[in-house]
């Protein structure tokens, strides 16, 4: 099952819920906006292409919903829903990016019966995780060509399939790889504080096969230092036109490391998550999240005072000075990347 799909009557999302990994695979339904939002707010379904999936699957099921008798009624509850949705997380462009793509259709089909409109909603959805998979596939092939059988490849965060449709982005090239018989070391940063990498990274590798080491986020040096790494590959929320990249707090402190031990960097993300709309990074909104994801969410007692202050950016943004390349479904893109990135046609 995928991790992310609709159910047979189209009126529901269903997940794999990812807070339950990696004790349990357990799928959510979800059949509200409130739901759709929640999970995508909580991180039940999480990893950019992923959420983008989960609102184009939410709202084409919640127009089923919508008033089904005039066009104009219709469009006002699908807009007022759509932006409900995109404020779920600001960071990932892929959520805004999907849900526009789906907000174009009815905008491109005003004299269509609403049934109408509702099947083409769904038709897109499908559309976009189809495309999806096509993306990661490829961005498989060109990050498997950076690397050779043997290599120790660090991550950070959790960009495979449970964050995509399939095979992953920054993952893509490990599990491509695993099928074609050229196997890596992989080490998987634990990811503070919500522990992607351990929960879901080292999960799904574990899962394929994949020779996987759980390190915590402050042992990258000393794995890196230790000759262990030959390449860096992570994922990517969203990368401004100047290629400054957006991904999981700490990505930033792995690329500094990396730089300083002249092992290259490779950010892998599809194209839907490049934002030339964004000059820099500093037009990238970070979301904050709260903090009780720090000081007690996987702790079995709090590990700080309730009073302490706490600063829980979930993101940040690594400079493209010190990204060896971008590797995407359209080629791998190097410096300077405010003229590369300006080849990239993006699907709009
Ligand atoms: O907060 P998350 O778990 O959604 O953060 C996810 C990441 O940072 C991923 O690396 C990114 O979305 C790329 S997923 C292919």
């Amino acid at each position: 099952m995928m991790n992310v799909s609709l159910n047979p009557a189209g009126d529901r999302v269903i997940i794999l819920d990812q807070t339950r990994l990696p004790g349990r695979e357990e799928y959510a339904e979800l059949a509200t906006a409130e739901d759709v939002y929640e999970a995508i707010f909580q991180l039940k379904v999480r990893g950019a292409p992923a959420i983008g999936i989960c609102a184009a699957f939410g709202i084409s099921a919640l127009a089923l919903g919508m008033p089904q008798g005039n066009y104009e009624d219709f469009c006002r509850e699908f807009r007022r829903t759509k932006e409900y949705l995109a404020s779920a997380r600001p960071t990932a462009v892929n959520l805004k990016w999907a849900l526009e793509r789906m907000e174009r259709v009815v905008k491109t089909h005003p004299s269509a019966a609403v049934s109408e409109i509702c099947q083409k909603l769904k038709e897109e959805a499908q559309a976009i995780q189809q495309e999806d998979m096509q993306m990661c596939r490829r961005i498989a092939e060109y990050g498997l060509s950076l690397v050779k059988d043997g290599d120790g490849i660090l991550t950070h965060c959790n960009a495979g399939p449970l964050a995509t449709s399939r095979y992953g982005t920054a993952l893509g090239p490990i599990f491509l790889g695993k099928e074609r018989g050229v196997n890596f070391k992989v080490f998987a940063d634990e990811t503070r504080p919500l522990l992607q990498g351990a929960r879901l990274t080292a999960y799904e590798l574990q899962k394929g096969g994949v020779d996987v080491t759980l390190i915590c986020d402050n042992m990258a040096s000393m794995v890196m230092k230790n000759g262990w790494v030959q390449a860096c590959f992570v994922g990517c929320d969203r990368v401004a036109a100047n290629g400054d990249a957006a991904n999981k707090i700490g990505t930033s402190g792995v690329a500094i490391l990396a730089n300083y031990y002249h092992i290259p960097f490779y950010v892998l993300g599809p194209s839907s998550t490049i934002d030339l709309d964004c000059a820099t990074g500093a037009d990238i909104p970070i979301e904050l999240r709260e903090p009780g994801e720090i000081k007690e969410k996987f702790y079995s007692q709090p590990v700080a005072l309730p009073e302490t202050k706490c600063y829980n950016p979930a993101f940040d943004v690594t400079d493209h000075s010190l990204i060896t390349a971008i590797v995407t479904d359209q080629g791998i893109f190097r410096e300077p990347y405010t003229e590369s990135l300006k080849a990239l046609r993006k699907e709009t």
